[in-house]
């Protein structure tokens, strides 16, 4: 496909798993190094395998088990800022998830975040990318474990941690099981957002809105099936993370054409466009852009204005919003 859009726009995304954005060949090097046997979850051309969303988690939790250390992180944030570099993005919020790295002991936790972070404060003097983590609870490893992760999550809060999240198996229990971890990350000072209306319907949306008080929501675009709450999100100014590619490849809607993204956006939803887990999905922001310009006849001020919304719903301090909005709206 030629590009429709400059694919030197600069961009921003808010919905990134760094796992999930581990290219193919970097777990499979670590794998090798540590003669841990995952070949069942690669395809014959070397990319991730997977049937659907279920199988992809799995997938993902696989390929995890080859990321053993905080030198492994600071390895992965390194691969996997570079190649977000090359596709354009100036800033970054990537999930960060204390259960792959520690298993949730606070101790190690601070231990991998600092091999992140420094990885992070490299890749910003050496590429002009800056990165911001959202601590997430994982939703199938159930309340327990998210209530110990949004300790990690305030113990760790500052310049780098700003966040809260859930994300995995959507349909894994229910809103309510997580307040407590929601109302501790809040009471702690952090921001916070929630997987929902990707595998859950409007309802799920809606839960997360009432019992986790979410400013932003990953994904949240089937809130498209009930108009009520689509007015509810505008008029609210709820920020949604929406990841078109992801939902196409994991057969949410047959293609770009069919994806409510549009409407949301006519109907004044703030929407935000990221690529979730990019090698597993086959994208990068510039086909996003280029596939929806294809879709919509969206054009390259629509993106800047896209970015700029982003930006204003990013998780960071004012003097790197200012800075970096400058660079999307060409004014540095
Ligand atoms: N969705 C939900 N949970 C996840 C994902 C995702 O794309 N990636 C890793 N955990
Ligand atoms: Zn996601």
């Amino acid at each position: 496909m030629t590009d429709r859009i400059d694919p030197a726009l600069p961009k921003a995304e808010l919905h990134l798993h760094l796992e999930g954005a581990a290219p193919p060949a970097f777990i499979r090097g670590l794998a090798q190094e540590k003669s841990i046997d995952i070949s069942k979850i690669f395809d014959e051309r070397g990319g991730y395998a997977y049937r659907d969303f279920w199988h992809f988690l799995q997938v993902y939790e696989a390929a995890c088990t080859t990321l053993q250390s905080p030198e492994d992180f600071r390895r992965l944030t390194l691969a996997v800022l570079e190649d977000r570099a090359a596709d354009g993005v100036v800033y970054a919020e990537t999930f960060l998830s204390p259960d792959f790295c520690g298993g949730g002991d606070l101790v190690a936790w601070r231990e991998y975040l600092h091999a992140i972070e420094s990885a992070a404060d490299e890749a910003e003097r050496t590429l002009g990318i800056t990165l911001r983590g959202v601590i997430t609870a994982i939703r199938h490893f159930g309340p327990e474990k998210s209530r110990q992760t949004a300790t990690c999550a305030v113990e760790t809060a500052g310049r780098f941690i700003t966040g809260f999240g859930i994300a995995g198996d959507e349909k894994a229990g229910h809103p309510r099981d997580f307040t407590w971890a929601f109302d501790c990350a809040r009471e702690g000072g952090l921001r916070l957002t929630a997987h929902a209306g990707e595998w859950g319907g409007p309802d799920s949306v809606r839960d997360a809105l009432d019992h986790l008080k979410v400013e932003r929501i990953g994904h949240g675009v089937r809130a498209i099936e009930d108009l009520a709450l689509v007015d509810r999100l505008a008029e609210d100014r709820i920020v949604l993370e929406v990841c078109p590619g992801s939902n196409v490849c994991l057969g949410l809607y047959p293609g770009f054409a069919q994806h409510p993204v549009a409407r949301l956006r006519d109907r004044e939803v703030i929407v935000t466009l990221s690529t979730d887990d990019p090698p597993f999905f086959h994208t990068t922001l510039r086909r996003e852009y280029d596939a929806l310009a294809a879709a919509f006849g969206w054009t390259e001020d629509d993106f800047r204005a896209i970015n700029a919304d982003a930006m204003r719903a990013a998780f960071c301090d004012e003097a790197t919003r200012d800075r970096i909005l400058k660079i999307i709206e060409g004014r540095a």
